[in-house]
């Protein structure tokens, strides 16, 4: 584990987030969904509801911030989201530009660490560089970790992790019954990442759309009908107060 991140996770933590309750979850996942549906109650361009999916990002990010939470990631394009018109998937492979452009300032200054999750080498070079930049920027920073799922998909991301194994054995560094969840964990694109604590899905769906299927085995999940774009602090503190009284029993008893 990186030394960064042994810091944030050590019991004698001494960043920011650590000192906060523990009752908050440590690693927080958010599906950003309905931003589509958000501009159609409104008869607006889908378009506007990805603007408007970036405003409740940024509200999000110091809300998460401000509560604690050492690590929020988001899904912000997915692996099949390339089935869309060309010209939404540009504007969506665009958003990280703008948004790093306005954002990334003041993500530095308040000790955030940006990372990405997902297929880097097939995002256009743009969005590409924003984000390389950013990750580079914020490498040392020690706060919040904001983890950016981006050309992400869960069946994807463990086909690459058994195809690395696989090879790992066939050159002989790797036996077949040394195969473990810790060595399939390490292959992911989370291998630096504890399991998401809580999982929160608006929009109304009720679904995983191909999300960290692996690291959600034990995660709370939080489904809402609000859409993305309404998403507010009422919205992070009610998820949040349902998973504190969440009994994590993690397939044991309470004795
Ligand atoms: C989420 O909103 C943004 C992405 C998937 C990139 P949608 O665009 O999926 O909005 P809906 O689900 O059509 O309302
Ligand atoms: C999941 O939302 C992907 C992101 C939010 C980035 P989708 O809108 O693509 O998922 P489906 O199509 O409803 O399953
Ligand atoms: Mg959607």
């Amino acid at each position: 584990m990186p030394r960064f991140l042994r810091r944030l996770f050590s019991d004698k933590g001494t960043t920011h987030a650590k000192k906060e309750t523990s009752s908050v979850p440590c690693h927080l996942a958010i599906i950003m969904d309905g931003n589509g549906r958000w501009a159609a109650q409104r008869k607006l361009p889908r378009t506007a509801g990805h603007q408007a999916g970036i405003v409740a990002l940024r509200r999000t990010i110091k809300h998460a911030n401000e509560m604690g939470i050492s690590i929020l990631t988001v899904y912000a394009f997915s692996t099949e989201n390339w089935k869309r018109p060309k010209p939404e998937v540009d504007f969506l492979l665009r958003l990280p530009n703008e948004f790093l452009k306005s954002d990334l300032d003041n993500l530095h200054k308040k000790n955030i660490k940006v990372m990405m999750i997902g297929f880097m080498e097939g995002l256009p070079r743009h969005t590409r560089n924003a984000v390389s930049e950013a990750v580079e920027i914020t490498a040392k920073n020690t706060g919040m970790v904001l983890n950016f799922a981006l050309n992400y998909g869960s069946r994807d991301e463990i086909i690459a992790a058994v195809r690395a194994i696989t090879q790992k054995v066939a050159d002989g560094e790797v036996n077949p019954a040394q195969i473990d969840e810790q060595i399939i964990s390490s292959h992911l694109f989370t291998a630096a990442l504890p399991d998401p604590d809580l999982l929160i899905r608006p929009s109304g769906e009720i679904r995983l759309s191909n999300f960290l299927l692996w690291q959600l085995a034990y995660t709370e999940l939080w489904f809402t009908e609000v859409n993305w774009p309404d998403f507010d602090r009422e919205h992070l503190e009610e998820a949040i107060s349902a998973y504190r009284n969440r009994d994590r029993r993690f397939g044991g008893i309470k004795l």
